[in-house]
């Protein structure tokens, strides 16, 4: 039997959060890297990209983010305008529009629409409705599922689950048999990574799923 000599055990609890952050973000690599467009009951747009997030059921469609609390212990304005009002709409992030969904990142105050911060194009719905945000090719209309809070305080994220209810394509993709994908380069995703990283998806290959012959 081989032994674990070649690994040296971290301890989370032994350590402070933002280490193991650190860490694990450069581990769990590279992330999808969700857009979310949400309103608050009062009317005011929100704009910020998530990354702790993936597909997690396909039939009916549900996509999952996890929403850290602030530093300070506050919740972010995108889980308090998804619990108030249930929808928002999830975009992504391609390697041209980078730079503009780092920029909606930024801690602004509640009342400021990083839509216009990060000079990105709000595309307006029935009044509230979360705005369509044109630097993104698809647009996820998603409804709240459930909320599922893992605890409180600096370092602590709540799960959101969505159900995808409308995917709107850009007019840009008509030509693309959707039922298939659309094809990667088309898309041209960033991913995030650890650190101030991120990966392009330029660089791919295919495997043709394994099978086992019998
Ligand atoms: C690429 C990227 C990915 C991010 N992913 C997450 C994430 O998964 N969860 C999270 O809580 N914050 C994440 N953040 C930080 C939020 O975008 C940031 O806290 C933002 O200010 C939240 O905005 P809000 O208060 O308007 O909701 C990420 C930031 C960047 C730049």
């Amino acid at each position: 039997m081989n032994r674990h000599t070649k690994f040296s055990g971290i301890q989370p609890r032994d350590h402070f959060w933002v280490e193991i952050y650190h860490l694990m973000n450069s581990i769990v690599q590279p992330r999808p890297i969700a857009w979310i467009s949400s309103i608050s009951p009062k009317g005011i747009v929100n704009l910020a990209p998530f990354s702790y997030f993936n597909i997690c059921s396909m039939n009916p469609p549900i996509i999952s983010n996890s929403i850290f609390f602030n530093r300070d212990g506050s919740e972010k304005d995108t889980l308090k305008n998804i619990k108030a009002t249930k929808k928002y709409v999830v975009g992504a992030v391609s390697f041209k529009a980078a730079e503009k969904a780092n920029i909606s990142s930024a801690p602004f105050d509640s009342d400021v629409n990083e839509f216009k911060e990060a000079k990105v194009n709000a595309i307006d719905r029935s009044p509230g409705e979360p705005p369509f945000i044109s630097e993104s090719p698809v647009q996820l209309v998603c409804e709240l599922n459930q909320t599922l809070p893992l605890g409180k305080g600096a370092g602590v994220g709540t799960l959101v689950l969505g159900n995808v209810t409308e995917i709107f394509l850009s007019n840009e993709l008509k030509d693309y048999e959707w039922q298939k994908g659309i094809p990667p380069e088309v898309m041209n995703n960033v991913g995030r990574m650890g650190g101030d990283f991120y990966a392009k998806t330029t660089d791919v290959f295919q495997l043709a799923r394994a099978t086992v012959n019998k």
